[in-house]
């Protein structure tokens, strides 16, 4: 049996769809996974584009950081043929054949059963971006902030993981402010639960001072850089500021001032390499949010040969919300 797959090459045409067979599949993994759907996250647009340096493994390669979907074979004795999992991170995509593919030979270890009430559908419209975002909300109430704290910054509103974390922070009672470039989607930013939107150019030329007035209990940081300068010099006492992204810049400069003289944390967020129990906790908190939200709503869904042209929609900016892929080629071939 042949199935559809992605895969980026090294001279043009880069992307190109292939039929192949489970023994194309590299034999590393204990488990084959029959792929339902995978996402398009911003590390997956640079894969797919050649923009930025995130595939690892040896070209021609499929990309995908994320897939979801049902075990075919297994050899591990903790999984059964059937099981529903999902796997985001652990190298899939960057160092192992990835999502953008109808089967995937996996690790065992890698994979999160599929929590009750979330179907594979809904998990990759979260994806890497919801789970970072629930991950980044986590470290948010460990450091002890509670709605009563004060505002939580989300930046990067309408992008993948700010969407997320609007709404899982609205929902558990916290008062967000959502940080926007995009005057367009208030009504939508506003509509996910967000109590106020700002324009991100307010905190894109960095810190006016070391210490600035207290404005932020906790913050949920997508865009680093000048944005994370202002960010901590605006955080309250003993907030929690979660570094998620680099969409604005990877490099800033801060001083000691917000960490000695107002305690703040500064906790980085790497949904890769997170362990299992913390990402079992995350999902969820995830699978809650189905409840309340319509996640269909927050996505756009495309076939493997629209990957390409959708990855360059991401860098290119302005889009909200989530694309999940559809390991399938076209069958209207438009
Ligand atoms: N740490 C981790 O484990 C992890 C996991 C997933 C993603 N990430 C990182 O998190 C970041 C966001 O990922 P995502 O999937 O949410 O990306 P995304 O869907 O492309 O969204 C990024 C959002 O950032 C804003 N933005 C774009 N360019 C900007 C710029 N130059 N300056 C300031 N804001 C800008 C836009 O929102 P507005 O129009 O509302 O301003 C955009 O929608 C990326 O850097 C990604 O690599 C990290």
């Amino acid at each position: 049996m042949t199935f559809p797959a992605l895969f980026v090459h090294e001279h043009a045409p880069r992307v190109r769809i292939r039929h192949i067979s489970g023994e194309d599949l590299p034999g590393g993994g204990d488990t084959l996974v029959r792929v339902a759907w995978s996402g398009i996250n911003y590390k997956d647009a640079l894969a797919v584009t050649g923009e930025g340096p995130i595939i690892r493994g040896a070209l021609p390669f499929i990309p995908g950081i994320d897939l979801c979907g049902e075990i075919l074979e297994t050899t591990a004795t903790e999984w059964r043929r059937g099981d529903c999992v999902v796997q985001t991170g652990w190298g899939l995509g960057e160092t192992e054949w990835g999502g953008y593919s109808g089967q995937q030979r996996v690790h065992a270890r890698h994979l999160i059963r599929l929590p009750a009430g979330l179907s594979s559908r809904h998990a990759m419209i979260a994806g890497t971006a919801g789970l970072t975002a629930m991950l980044a909300i986590l470290a948010i109430e460990d450091a002890g902030i509670t709605p009563d704290s004060g505002d939580i910054l989300v930046t990067g509103a309408s992008g993948g993981v700010g969407t997320f974390a609007i709404m899982a922070l609205a929902q558990a009672g916290y008062r967000v402010v959502a940080s926007s470039g995009s005057s367009a989607n208030h009504a939508y930013l506003e509509s996910l639960g967000a109590h106020r939107v700002m324009d991100r150019a307010e905190l894109g030329h960095g810190a006016a001072r070391p210490l600035d007035s207290g404005r932020w209990a906790g913050a949920v940081d997508a865009v680093g850089g000048k944005t994370l300068e202002a960010i901590l010099s605006q955080t309250r006492r003993h907030g929690c500021v979660a570094s998620c992204g680099l969409v604005g810049g990877e490099g800033f400069t801060s001083t000691v001032f917000p960490f000695i003289l107002r305690g703040l944390r500064l906790q980085g967020i790497d949904s890769n390499t997170c362990p299992n129990r913390v990402r079992m906790k995350a999902w969820k908190r995830i699978a809650a949010l189905t409840e309340i939200y319509d996640f269909d709503s927050l996505a756009e869904e495309v076939a493997l040969e629209d990957t390409e042209a959708a990855c360059r929609r991401v860098l290119a900016g302005g889009h909200t919300g989530r694309i999940i892929v559809s390991p399938v080629v076209n069958p209207h071939g438009n």
